[in-house]
Formats: structure tokens, sequence, C-alpha cells
């Protein structure tokens, strides 16, 4: 089922000017903020930023028509967010009690249920993410890209769990490094850097300690192995090349690209179109290539809903996707090149037809003046 709605950053709302409805309902530490369906104000948007939720998904004007398709519900992405949440913070409190590889287990399952049962797959990141909560979402995030890649090299189903388990605990290690450090809103002395390269070996040491025989050797060697570059230049081994082991080179790749788009203390979010080029451009540099190919292969460059500057001046709405072509999806016209408003106009433009034109930038603001 599709519904006529898209994403915006409430930084650019503007309740003055424009009515937005909101897409679908905000939760945050499992308590409903605000409901689907209700009318946004200044006072929900200032709540909604104090909660440190930056992208909602609106109903307004420009959004009509345009439908949001998932493979993973956002109920069901915070649910298992949840259960990260929760097994994460009881190793914090308690290493012995820690983590149940049964949950782990399980979570992974669902995951891989929700992927393999949607054959048309194509990666569309999650960006109602919650600052606060950048380890447990970082985590599932990059869990669920690795199965997306592991999925298109053919790995059959027990490689595919090997690969989401070791993927959802790679960072399972910076549990134990301070989190000032982890956090620190400026630029990193060397010991803090080194502070922050121990948590692969600290991840490993810990899964290896205590639930060594409950895990696989290859999910441990992506926790030990996911710094590692391509061209030699990565921690704790300088391991290079194909002496890295092939999942840990994918959770690699995942996890740069799922930490470029999230929004960080000191930074802010790199729109995925630029995150993709990237890591193109660090292909056989810091990421194998192949792998890198592949994983950019199916990612949505420019969601449903974003709003668009053309090659020529004009301006208009995501539409819908070209599956053959993801960086050149199908628009509406908002705003023609003179600087005319068209949108009710119903001007749709191709991009795998209008081969001339191309989408210059996305741009932030959900509103077109
Ligand atoms: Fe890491
Ligand atoms: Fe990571």
């Amino acid at each position: 089922m599709g519904w006529f709605m898209r994403l915006v950053n409430i930084n650019y709302i503007d309740v003055d000017k424009y009515e937005y409805y909101l897409g679908r309902t905000v939760s945050s530490e499992g308590v409903v903020l605000l409901k689907q369906g209700v009318k946004l104000n200044e006072n929900y948007v200032k709540q909604l930023n104090l909660k440190g939720i930056h992208y909602i998904y609106v109903i307004d004007e420009v959004s009509e028509g345009i439908e949001i398709k998932e493979v993973i519900s956002p109920d069901k992405y915070f649910k298992m967010k949840d259960v990260v949440k929760d097994q994460f913070n009881k190793v914090k409190k308690n290493v012995n009690i820690g983590l149940n590889m049964n949950i782990i287990n399980n979570t992974v399952d669902d995951i891989l249920t929700m992927l393999t049962s949607n054959k048309d797959i194509y990666l569309s990141i999650n960006e109602m993410r919650n600052m606060d909560d950048y380890l447990y979402e970082h985590s599932l995030n990059v869990a669920i890209s690795c199965l997306y890649t592991g999925i298109l090299l053919k790995y059959d189903k027990m490689k595919l769990h090997k690969l989401a388990v070791g993927a959802l605990l790679h960072d399972v290690g910076k549990l134990f490094i301070d989190p000032k450090v982890l956090n620190k809103p400026s630029n990193l002395t060397i010991e803090e850097r080194k502070e922050i390269e121990k948590h692969p070996e600290l991840g490993y040491r810990f899964i290896s300690d205590n639930y060594g025989n409950q895990i696989q050797p290859q999910s441990k060697q992506i926790i030990l192995q996911h710094h590692e570059k391509w061209n030699g230049s990565g921690y704790p081994n300088q391991l290079s090349g194909e002496r890295i082991y092939e999942m840990a080179r994918i959770c690699c790749i995942c996890d740069a690209f799922d930490a470029l788009t999230s929004k960080r203390v000191y930074r802010n979010p790199m729109p995925i179109y630029l995150a993709s080029e990237y890591i193109y451009s660090l292909g056989n540099i810091e990421f194998d290539f192949e792998i890198a190919k592949l994983f950019l292969s199916k990612i949505v460059r420019f969601k449903e809903g974003s709003i668009v500057k053309l090659s020529d001046g004009s301006k208009g709405i995501v539409y819908s996707q070209n599956k053959s072509a993801l960086d050149r999806p199908i628009i509406k016209l908002l705003v023609s090149k003179e600087g005319y408003s068209i949108g009710h106009k119903n001007i749709f433009i191709d991009l795998l037809e209008e081969k001339t034109l191309f989408i210059e930038k996305q741009l932030e603001s959900t509103i077109l003046d």
C-alpha cells in the first residue's frame, strides 16, 4: 500500500506559510509523540527538534501522488531498534548478563525474512533517525545493508545469517569506550583517536570471551576487521585486499555509507547521492570496488519526495524511480527554469528519456522559494 507523503527536514518546515499533516506517527523511546494525520504547528515542530528528531514524513500540497515504498515499515524498524538498544544497554550495565544471543539471532532472522520476501529490492535508507540512538540505529542499518549486499552476492541463508550477526555487533566494542570521547563534537587528539580505534579489538575480545561458542568465527572476523581498508591503511592489523575477510569488506562499505548519511554531533548528514559518489570514488582505495559497485547499484540516490534542481535551472519533486538508473528518476516539475510555479500543470520529466538533463543537486528546503 502506498501513501501520499514525503520526507522532510523539519528545519525547513514553515507552518505559517504552508499546511502540513504528519504522514507517519512519530515515537521516541516507545512513547508516541505525535500521531499520524495531526496538523503541524510551531510548537510541535519545536518539540520534535528538542527530541532530536530531524526528519518526518509529511502530507502536503507538493507530496500529492508520491508513493513511499518500504521493505521494512517504520513500526518494525523501531521495534528492532529497541531490541538492539535493550541488548546493548544490558552489556553496558553488566558485562556478565550481557547479550542474549537468541534474541540477536531472532532479530537477524526477522530482517532476513523481510528482505527476502521482497524480490524487488533496492536500498532506501531510513532517515527518521534519532541522534541519541546513533549506535543502535547505525548497527541495525549496517546489518540491513550488509544483508542486501549479501543477497546481491547470492549468499545462501547460512552465510547471510553469519554476515548479519557480525554486522549487527560490529561496533559492540564501542560500548567499552568513554562516551565523552565517542561523541566529542570537536577534533580528536591522537590519544583519543587511538582510544576509539580500539573498538574492533575490544568487541572481538568481548564476544570471543563471552559468546565464543554461540557465534560463528566469520561473524567475529567482521567485528575485528570492519575498519581494515582495501589499500592496507585501516586498523587494527593493516590487512589489505583479499586478505581482509569478504564479509568484513562488505561491512566496511555499509558502515562508511551509514556513518556518512547520519547526523552526528559534529556534522550534518551527507545526502545519499553524495555519499554514493564518495564510496565510488574510494573504490580500490579504501573499499573492494566490485562489492562497492554492487552495493551502489541498488541505492536509491534521490528518494521519492526529494526536491531537486535540474541542470536547466528548473526545480521539481522526485515522483518515482527508474529501477534501471537510480540516479535518473521521474520528476514532477514544480518551478520552471524561468522561476514560475508550475506544479499545478502536472508536467513530468523522465530523466531516462531526457538525456540532456540531469539532477544538479538536491535541495534541503521543503519549500520552493
Ligand atoms: Fe566501527
Ligand atoms: Fe560502525
